[in-house]
């Protein structure tokens, strides 16, 4: 879907990874967009590619052995459409945490142990905007961490990552994302290493910084609950391509691909709770594995033998808001 309010356009992104154990097709012509003030939630299993989409939008994929066939990944500045799959390093580093930024899964690994929180809060800041002097700096670090529920900042902007819990860390790595005032800010599984209540707390958190700082955000997570919660739009990814995509309204209450429907009915919903939960059948396969036909086949409870395993589904849509790639309908 073409729209002049896009942020950011992706355009059929291929991407393999090259083992030595084989090749991964890790996306196999990825396509969706963002608009302006828009969360768009991005779901599926692990090793559907949600975290490779995600690296590829920030240019930090693992090089070798990741390597981008084929596709485009457009943003608009404002003033032009870069593609920022032909930015070079420099270009790059201009638009990372103030264009564009990240929270990843579990702080930890984007934290370095050995300097302090405000150190590398302030690092970004410092990149992004040279003329400021100290103060203003540490004004703005502050301002950012009481942002984000951190009690006396002035405290914590001199201690070190470990010191904290799961849930401080986390607003600590959401307060860096923030702190340059992004354009898109992409959440990969920012809650998975939480317990539910602070998970529900960051949840909150995100949304009110969505709406406070007019950002757009992609939200990725296995939980269909979650993305019904906080999102305005669905991709359903599944082994490295769309498989459905829509409104929230419309994917959620409307689905259409037999692996949407069996992720709705995997996951415990209020409406539903005399329902009993199915988790979906068989495994995913081998990402080494190659064949035809449509990749959820082997799973896929309404399967038409010699057509789903033979022929590429194509996409089609079911409404303005709401298209799939199945050969059902
Ligand atoms: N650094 C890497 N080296 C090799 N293969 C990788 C690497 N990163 C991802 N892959 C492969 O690419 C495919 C997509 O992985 P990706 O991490 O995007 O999945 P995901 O949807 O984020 O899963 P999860 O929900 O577990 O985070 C998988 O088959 C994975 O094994
Ligand atoms: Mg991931």
């Amino acid at each position: 879907m073409k729209n002049k309010l896009d942020l950011l356009e992706i355009i059929d992104l291929e991407v393999n990874f090259h083992l030595d154990e084989g090749l991964v097709k890790a996306l196999k012509g990825v396509s969706f967009s963002l608009g302006t003030n828009e969360t768009l939630g991005v779901i599926g299993e692990s090793g559907s590619g949600k975290s490779v989409t995600a690296q590829s939008i920030l240019g930090i994929l693992p090089q070798p052995p990741s390597i981008i066939r084929k596709g485009e990944i457009l943003y608009d500045t404002g003033k032009e459409r870069l593609n920022l799959l032909e930015l070079d390093e420099e270009s790059y580093r201009k638009i990372k945490w103030k264009d564009i930024s990240i929270i990843f899964q579990e702080p930890m690994s984007s934290f370095s142990p050995l300097h302090s929180i405000g150190d590398q809060i302030s690092e970004a800041l410092i990149t992004h905007y040279q003329g400021m002097d100290i103060k203003e700096v540490l004004d703005k670090c502050y301002e950012t961490l009481s942002k984000v529920g951190i009690p006396q900042p002035k405290k914590f902007f001199e201690r070190y990552p470990h010191e904290f819990s799961g849930g401080m860390r986390q607003r600590a790595m959401i307060a860096m994302a923030i702190i340059c005032n992004p354009r898109i800010l992409i959440a990969d599984e920012p809650t998975t290493a939480l317990d539910v209540t602070i998970e529900a707390q960051i949840l909150e958190l995100l949304d009110q910084l969505r709406n406070e700082l007019n950002m757009s955000m992609i939200y990725i997570t296995h939980d269909l609950t979650v993305v019904s919660d906080i999102a305005d739009r669905i991709v359903v990814m599944y082994l490295g391509t769309i498989v459905e995509t829509g409104s929230v309204e419309e994917v959620i209450d409307h689905p259409v691909h037999p692996y949407t429907k069996a992720l709705l009915r995997s996951i415990p919903r209020i409406e539903h709770s005399e329902e009993e939960l199915q988790p979906i059948s068989g495994s995913i396969p081998s990402p080494f594995e190659v064949f035809p036909g449509c990749p959820f086949y082997s799973r896929c409870e309404e399967r038409i033998e010699g057509l789903c395993n033979i022929e590429n589904p194509v996409a089609k849509s079911l409404n303005k808001d709401h298209s799939y790639v199945c050969h059902l309908k």
